[in-house]
């Protein structure tokens, strides 16, 4: 059973006082903690306490903290290089290297100085099963994975072992929650929540790369104005490193048994291996100066033809555009609204909501060229622009008109070459897809996916949101064609996607 003291009568203690270690150490002690902060290289200690010197005064002259505060907080941080300093600690927070053969002898050099400690691990990959192997108490053991920089990152993931005491569990759950993060109970498994479920966002937006669908900024411009997302793609893979993504994807998958969601990209080995690790090299995706992106690529957007339009036609539900509805008429255009399967009509075009299929695909089907489909958009209202793509045989004029359609709304359009899922439709799918299997797998619960998603990686609103909003009907159809069209199981719909379809109800009610 867990005798930890969920107040700040525990004792924390940091083993590794390097990115991660002395954020925590400064974290535990705003919080009022006592912290020892032990390293075994003397400059980390240093080099730890300078930092978070100069951090808190930075708080301290926005008006965050006072003076008292801070002083009060650097006090409470007792930086060492010996071991047996730790031995008063309650719980001891690991954040060295990411190596399972040298955190657990680590772990057992506690276990002898500290007693009856509880430990937790900061990795990013490893098993807390397997780093609790060997212990002599293993129930004591968990992880406790916060993100980086932890001082400023809200999320923190409590994970379960097989052996981990569930009392212990839950307190350290409340510990957190204490020093104001968002804590989430996750069971231990490759990636956790946050490490698995991001891995889509990378990999569609470069395989769509791969395949010439369009350019780095031009699929991050549409991933930041359709999705709200702070960051595309690209931008966030040079900031992380181009390195680090890899190497994260690629230990992904191999931990998941080759599993074609998580299969790594040759582009960005590419990169990594030339070097071109992103804003850290001063080059990656984009170029870099004194760590600002140098210029501003062109974005693929389509110029509106002059004719302005005065009617439409809109065939039966366009799903979660129907939103565009009301923006058309407060425009001052004639909306129709007859039965039919969901597309917009004018000048003998037909936009279809992208689903999952290529547009040539529908055109083919239709045998009709002048086929065009839309992305879809977390606020049609709000949003700057809108994405497209048309037939591989549609006429010159399809893209120019529907471009004036959306100009008459004060969007502009994004064009990218005919692909299944567009840009956002596809991501939305695959983030939602990977959410329901990691629920699927007793990994957390849904609104801890979203939490995690939320605050983990900042995305603007978790899958499970974005499931209720566009109909886990729509997600299904989009995964279903996508795998239809790759004949990929990359694509396969989780059994919790399917089963949702099924039940009929959202998520969240
Ligand atoms: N950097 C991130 O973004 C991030 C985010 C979440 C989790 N993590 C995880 O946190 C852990 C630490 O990562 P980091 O980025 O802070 O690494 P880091 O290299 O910045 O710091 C590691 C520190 O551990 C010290 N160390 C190494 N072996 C030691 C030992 N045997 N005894 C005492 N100290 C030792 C090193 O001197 C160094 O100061 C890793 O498990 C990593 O996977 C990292």
């Amino acid at each position: 059973m867990s005798n930890l003291k969920i107040d700040t009568n525990s004792i924390i203690g940091i083993v590794g006082a390097g990115i991660m270690g002395r954020g925590i150490a400064q974290v535990a002690a705003k919080a009022g903690h006592q912290v020892v902060l032990y390293d075994n290289w003397n400059g980390a200690v240093d080099n730890a306490m300078k930092i978070n010197e100069k951090e808190l005064s930075r708080l301290v002259e926005k008006g965050k903290i006072t003076q008292d505060q801070k002083d009060k907080t650097t006090s409470l941080m007792k930086p060492t290089m010996d071991i047996n300093e730790l031995a008063p600690c309650d719980l001891v927070i690991e954040a060295i290297i990411e190596n399972k053969e040298i955190k657990q002898a680590i772990f057992k050099q506690l276990e002898d100085i500290c007693g009856d400690v509880c430990i937790a691990s900061n990795t990013s990959s490893i098993s807390i099963s397997a780093l609790a192997n060997g212990l002599k108490r293993p129930d004591r053991m968990i992880g406790m994975h916060f993100f980086n920089p932890a001082p400023i990152m809200k999320l923190v993931e409590v994970i379960s072992g097989l052996q981990s005491d569930q009392q212990l569990i839950e307190d350290v759950h409340t510990l957190a929650t204490s020093w104001g993060k968002k804590a989430v109970y996750v069971k231990s498994s490759p990636g956790f929540i946050v490490n698995r479920i991001a891995r889509p966002f990378y990999a569609e937006a470069l395989r769509l790369y791969e395949e010439g669908v369009s350019d780095f900024a031009t699929i991050d411009e549409a991933i930041r104005t359709s999705g709200k997302f702070r960051m595309g793609p690209f931008e966030l893979m040079d900031l992380i490193g181009n390195d680090t993504n890899y190497s994260v994807t690629q230990s992904t998958f191999d931990s998941y048994y080759q599993d074609p969601r998580f299969k790594p990209s040759l582009t960005q080995q590419e990169f990594s291996q030339a070097g071109l690790l992103g804003k850290k090299s001063g080059s990656g995706f984009y170029a870099y100066e004194e760590g600002k992106q140098k210029g501003r690529d062109q974005i693929k957007k389509v110029s509106a033809s002059n004719n302005k339009l005065s009617e439409i036609t809109i065939y039966g539900s366009l799903g979660l555009a129907d939103e565009l509805i009301p923006l058309f008429k407060k425009a001052g255009i004639n909306v129709i609204m007859t039965p039919g399967d969901g597309y917009i009509e004018f000048n003998g075009i037909k936009l279809f909501l992208a689903n999952g299929k290529m547009a040539s695909e529908i055109a083919r089907d239709l045998d009709d060229k002048n086929i065009a489909q839309f992305d879809i958009n977390i606020d049609y209202e709000v949003s700057p622009s809108i994405t497209i793509a048309t037939s591989l045989l549609a006429q010159k004029h399809v893209a120019s008109n529907i471009a004036a359609l959306f100009s008459q709304i004060g969007k502009d359009t994004i064009i990218v070459k005919d692909s299944p899922g567009l840009i956002m439709a596809r991501t939305v799918a695959m983030l939602v897809n990977e959410a329901s299997s990691t629920v699927t797998n007793g990994v957390c619960d849904e609104c801890s996916c979203d939490i995690a998603m939320e605050n983990g990686v900042n995305y603007p609103i978790g899958p499970f949101k974005w499931a209720d909003k566009v109909g886990s009907v729509y997600i299904l159809e989009v995964l279903d064609n996508l795998e239809s069209f790759y004949k990929d199981t990359r694509y396969r719909a989780d059994r919790g996607v399917i089963e949702r379809t099924i039940i009929g109800s959202n998520y969240y009610e």
